[in-house]
């Protein structure tokens, strides 16, 4: 089974979840993109909040209904892919550059279900760069913070700012992303907090104690996995 076949079958299984009426948070990335499919071929009334530009367009298009957060009741159910998933479904993500949105909507969410490939799985975070999410304004000088908030907890790298032709990368919010090789984070909490407190810095790719469920496609089908 390829990884994209694991990402498809992990898609369509959380798309058995939804039940009508709900109001469905839509991820960013190839897995999410699997559950929007699947979600639209299997119910498509459902009222949906989107984490991207992307996903909000890819989801218009097959019929489904997009409001904006804020302007629905509560979300019941959002599903999103993860770069990485550690223990106690701790998470990075933000490598479509999403990360800002989609947290925005895991928090609204009654339940969260992350849906990947078996490669996602690891023991210790890190090894996947850690997105974060920066303002333009003096964004070099935020960057250096950004590396004293890491050596504080024993990290030592210099973040990179995250280009494409040459160009920075822009998020849906008008942003910058820089990605922090962290190698491994052996204390998640500890990072995402001295992260958030770096001024410049809007947020970052440590998904905890948000994830509510994993589905994960593998060569033996789909397997679940609870914090
Ligand atoms: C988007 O910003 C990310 O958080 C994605 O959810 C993550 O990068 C997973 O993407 P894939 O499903 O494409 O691997």
């Amino acid at each position: 089974m390829s990884a994209d076949q694991q990402k498809q079958a992990a898609g369509e299984a959380a798309a058995a979840l939804v039940e009508a009426g709900m109001v469905v948070g839509l991820g960013t990335g190839s897995t999410a993109a699997w559950f929007v499919k699947a979600l639209a071929a299997r119910n498509p009334g459902v009222t949906c909040v989107a984490t991207s530009a992307a996903t909000a367009a890819l989801a218009q298009g097959l019929g489904l209904k997009i409001a904006e957060l804020g302007e629905t009741r509560e979300i019941d159910l959002t599903v999103d892919g993860a770069d990485e998933i550690g223990p106690g479904l701790s998470l990075i993500k933000g490598g479509g550059a999403a990360l800002l949105r989609e947290k925005l909507v895991w928090e609204a969410s009654k339940r969260c279900v992350v849906i990947a490939d078996a490669a996602k799985r690891v023991a210790v975070l890190g090894a996947f760069p850690l997105p974060i999410e920066v303002v333009p304004f003096g964004h070099k000088t935020t960057a250096l913070r950004i590396c004293d908030a890491l050596v504080e907890n024993d990290i030592g790298v210099a973040p990179r700012l995250r280009m494409r032709a040459g160009a920075p990368v822009l998020t849906d919010n008008g942003n910058y992303i820089y990605d922090a090789a962290c190698g491994a984070i052996a204390e998640p909490a500890a990072v995402a907090f001295a992260l958030k407190s770096v001024t410049g810095v809007v947020d970052h790719g440590l998904f905890l104690d948000l994830a509510d469920l994993a589905l994960i496609g593998g060569p033996d089908g789909v397997s679940r996995l609870e914090p």
